[in-house]
């Protein structure tokens, strides 16, 4: 095999028109819906996939902690994603409610995050997205202890098998009493646009607590 040249990795970015501040006038959520729909259509997997970090406060300090989940609603309140409540994300944010979020779409030259506090969704917002969850995913949540140390794969089957024997006849699995949708609301959304030259376009928006923009500023790359 050849040798792995990662210092030559690189890719020069351009191709569609310029961002402007203009783009971000009805607020950040029909960009990144936008961007979305790009994503999702170039056949990119996993286009709502979005990189999640929390903070952990541990012995040592407080930690940041990073992991990938799917955004699976988006609005002008903020992204939702869905997990357990007692992982070590819900640990996290039970302790220190505030999250970043990071989309990369490197073959589109687009990468938006946001940043803000993180609520529990309502109860019925969860219920009509676990509504939608093909069987077995809804059966791996219930056989997961999400985060905790396990033995090996052969117990993580038998778990699973576990849930499927209790569910068994039961048409519509409910959700688990620890598994839910948490709301992450914005105050700040910043888009980047990758550019020739490494001159890439940055532009940040600041929120109010009410999701209004207070601030619209363009950052250097
Ligand atoms: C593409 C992708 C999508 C994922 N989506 C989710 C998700 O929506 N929810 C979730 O709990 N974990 C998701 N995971 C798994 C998480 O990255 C992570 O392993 C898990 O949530 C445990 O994280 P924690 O121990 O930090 O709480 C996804 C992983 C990948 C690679």
């Amino acid at each position: 095999m050849r040798e792995l040249d990662i210092a030559a990795m690189r890719a020069e970015y351009g191709g569609e028109p310029d961002m402007s501040e203009s783009w971000l006038t009805d607020g950040w959520e029909p960009l990144l819906r936008r961007w979305l729909a790009e994503a999702a259509t170039s056949g990119i997997a996993e286009p709502n996939a979005m990189v999640l970090a929390t903070v952990d406060r541990t012995d040592d300090g407080p930690r940041p902690v990073s992991r990938t989940v799917l955004c699976k609603d988006l609005s002008s309140a903020g992204v939702i994603f869905y997990t357990h409540y007692d992982s070590a994300k819900g640990r996290q944010l039970a302790d220190i409610p505030y999250a970043s979020a990071t989309f990369v779409w490197p073959a589109l030259a687009h990468q938006v995050h946001l940043r803000g506090p993180v609520h529990a969704a309502d109860d019925d917002v969860t219920a009509a997205y676990w509504r939608s969850r093909p069987r077995n995913s809804r059966l791996g949540a219930w056989a997961s202890e999400q985060s905790r140390p396990i033995g090996s794969r052969a117990e993580l089957d038998r778990l699973l098998s576990e849930a499927a024997a209790r569910f068994e006849d039961v048409d519509d699995i409910p959700v688990p009493p620890r598994w839910g949708g948490y709301l992450l609301r914005p105050e700040m959304v910043e888009f980047w646009q990758g550019r020739r030259s490494r001159l890439h376009n940055r532009i940040r928006m600041r929120l109010d607590d009410s999701g209004a923009t207070v601030a619209v500023e363009r950052l250097q790359p």
